[in-house]
């Protein structure tokens, strides 16, 4: 293993086992002179990977971390010299009860930095048991939980909770961060920016890109911009609806002719096997997504028809206290884009669109999210009202 190999280790990928398993590359920006910093990996299944971000912030002469990622050691040396800089990590924050893709390298986290304070979204739940936080390596003697416990950093920071709301099994809640320094409102899930092209942590390593860029698996993986921009729209559709409205699963006997030619038996080509067949149209499925000249602020729809079909009520109220912020100028959030304009003039045109548009939306794109609501709806699995729970 070369030296940045090494450096990107992550031996804990088997607790959560996403693409690109036990090695995380990072890429380092820094998003607000001296303020914000932004440390980005890729994540996800089947080549399907979105950049998920953890955030470090200056509070005055020490930083504190929003949403965690595996300390890989090229994470940490970087951390490491902006403590060097600024001062320490005295505080780390989990603003999500239910995205596990933030919580996995809570634990690590938390062992690297022995003296900062652990703040949690209220909520928290682990799976197939409830778990005491001690056993699931978050040190209960540190940690405080949002709300219940306070707010870390009221000088700089005012905290918005978006939900509770009761999605069956869990809860889906977070807590977004305004940064009033730099007017910038940090967010999980709630809202991401989406631009036409592909971030640049794929610049590392594009075959994500280039592998689902392609008709079928005799294809081989040629790099260039187009592939690369090309694969970059069906990861969003992916990311987006899980299963988009131009995308076809071929039948196993077409799979299996186009599977293990000879240039593809390989592990990079998943030997050839491409269960994918896209329709004529679907990059205009993707355009609706992706923002050409600045990212398309939106909610992801994932989001928009899994947590909160009969929410709305919740996700208003929590962007009408955003609007409210004094001075509120960007948005950073930890999926795609990093820092992205976000004023009031954003803000009520999104109010518009909400409001222009069916919210549970049923058809095209939103099918196949659609129809797997409804199973969980007759299931009993998530409840028709998801916000009774927590109205008292
Ligand atoms: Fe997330």
């Amino acid at each position: 293993m070369n030296n940045s190999a090494s450096e990107q280790k992550w031996k804990w990928w088997p607790l959560l086992p996403l693409y690109p398993y036990g090695r995380r590359r990072t890429i380092f920006r820094e998003l607000v002179p001296n303020q914000i910093w932004s440390f980005e990996q890729l994540q996800g299944i089947y080549y399907v990977a979105v950049p998920v971000r953890l955030l470090v912030i200056r509070v005055k002469n020490e930083l504190m971390i929003i949403n965690p990622l595996p300390p890989t050691s090229e994470l940490l040396k970087e951390i490491d010299l902006l403590q060097k800089k600024i001062g320490p990590v005295k505080t780390i924050v989990l603003p999500t009860a239910s995205g596990l893709e933030h919580k996995i390298g809570l634990p690590a986290l938390a062992r690297a930095f022995p003296n900062a304070k652990i703040w949690l979204c209220p909520g928290q739940w682990s799976f197939p048991f409830q778990l005491p936080f001690d056993w699931l390596g978050i040190p209960s003697n540190r940690t405080n939980i949002l709300l219940a416990d306070g707010f870390p950093h009221g000088d700089d920071c005012e905290w918005i909770s978006l939900g509770p709301i009761d999605i069956g099994l869990a809860r889906f809640q977070e807590i977004s961060c305004f940064h009033k320094p730099t007017k910038s409102l940090l967010v999980t899930d709630a809202l991401v920016g989406i631009e036409a092209t592909p971030p640049e942590l794929f610049n590392l390593d594009p075959t994500p890109l280039l592998f689902h860029s392609r008709e079928k698996g005799s294809e081989e993986l040629i790099d260039s911009p187009i592939a690369r921009r090309k694969g970059w729209l069906r990861l969003v559709l992916f990311a987006s609806y899980l299963k988009p409205e131009k995308l076809e699963i071929p039948k196993i006997k077409e799979i299996l002719e186009n599977s293990f030619k000879p240039k593809m038996r390989n592990k990079r080509s998943h030997f050839g096997i491409y269960p994918f067949a896209w329709q004529e149209g679907w990059d205009l499925s993707a355009k609706k997504l992706v923002g050409e000249k600045t990212p398309l602020i939106q909610i992801a729809p994932v989001i928009e028809r899994l947590v909160f079909p009969r929410g709305k009520k919740a996700f208003i109220s929590w962007l009408n206290k955003i609007e409210s912020l004094k001075g509120i100028s960007f948005l950073i959030s930890a999926h795609y884009s990093g820092k992205v304009r976000f004023t009031t003039n954003e803000i009520r045109a999104l109010k518009v669109k909400i409001d222009n548009s069916n919210w549970e939306k049923t058809q095209g794109d939103f099918k196949f999210l659609s129809w797997f609501d409804q199973k969980l709806l007759n299931f009993g699995i998530v409840p028709k009202n998801p916000l009774k729970k927590f109205s008292d």
